[in-house]
């Protein structure tokens, strides 16, 4: 059978288990949705959102990239982010990172890799603001790469609390707590890094003079 071919099998038999289970599931499904997370995650294959978290479709609105990058210029990324908030209203929103990124593992080298070069010049700037606590981090390069993981996950938190997006829906009072995860493949296993609530920890350079109410 052609690899393709499978995969819509499964689909019928996905689709055949979740009537079973939940009569109407489908038809709920396609009145809306109103999701409560936003997710940030890597394209890694190993770090499906919806498995990891064990929550169904309809719970959770999702964007992936490689490294899952907060890039204050990438339209599709401040796209989802917006319509996710200011339409969604979701309540948090979660960085995932994981260990063994093979895009923050190639930001940590020097190979030339053309067009990707430019995305992955976003986590290379992440490790020159940290160049120094990665290093001191450990002698093991996999531990080192595993800190710069964790920090990658951290600045993106903080990217997003950079947006006049997140900063207007605080001003509106909106609870959007913005969450800083690894998640660990060899366990399974989230590991929870950073909880920003506010713009408390926020350098005063990035923070816009917001006014309540005002069209994103
Ligand atoms: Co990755």
């Amino acid at each position: 059978m052609e690899l393709h071919k499978r995969l819509i099998l499964q689909n019928k038999a996905w689709a055949e288990e979740q009537n079973e289970k939940n009569p109407g599931f489908f038809e709920d499904l396609a009145t809306g949705q109103s999701p409560k997370y936003l997710w940030i995650g890597c394209s890694d294959s190993r770090v499906p959102a919806n498995e990891i978290t064990d929550t169904h479709a309809g719970e959770v609105f999702v964007h992936r990239n490689i490294a899952n990058m907060v890039v204050h210029t990438d339209l599709n990324l401040l796209s989802v982010l917006q319509y996710a908030v200011s339409v969604l209203k979701v309540e948090h929103i979660i960085v995932c990172g994981h260990y063994g990124c093979g895009g923050v593992k190639a930001a940590f080298e020097h190979g030339n890799l053309g067009l990707l070069n430019k995305w992955l010049r976003n986590i290379k700037d992440v490790y020159r603001l940290h160049e120094a606590e990665i290093k001191e981090s450990s002698s093991d390069e996999e531990e080192r790469l595993n800190k710069f993981v964790e920090l990658n996950v951290e600045e993106q938190t903080m990217n997003l609390a950079k947006t006049s997006i997140v900063q207007q829906a605080w001003a509106d009072g909106h609870r959007l707590m913005l969450h800083g995860w690894v998640f660990d493949i060899s366990s399974g296993l989230v590991i929870e890094k950073v909880l920003i609530e506010d713009d408390k920890n926020l350098d005063d350079i990035y923070k816009y003079d917001i006014e309540k109410g005002v069209q994103y």
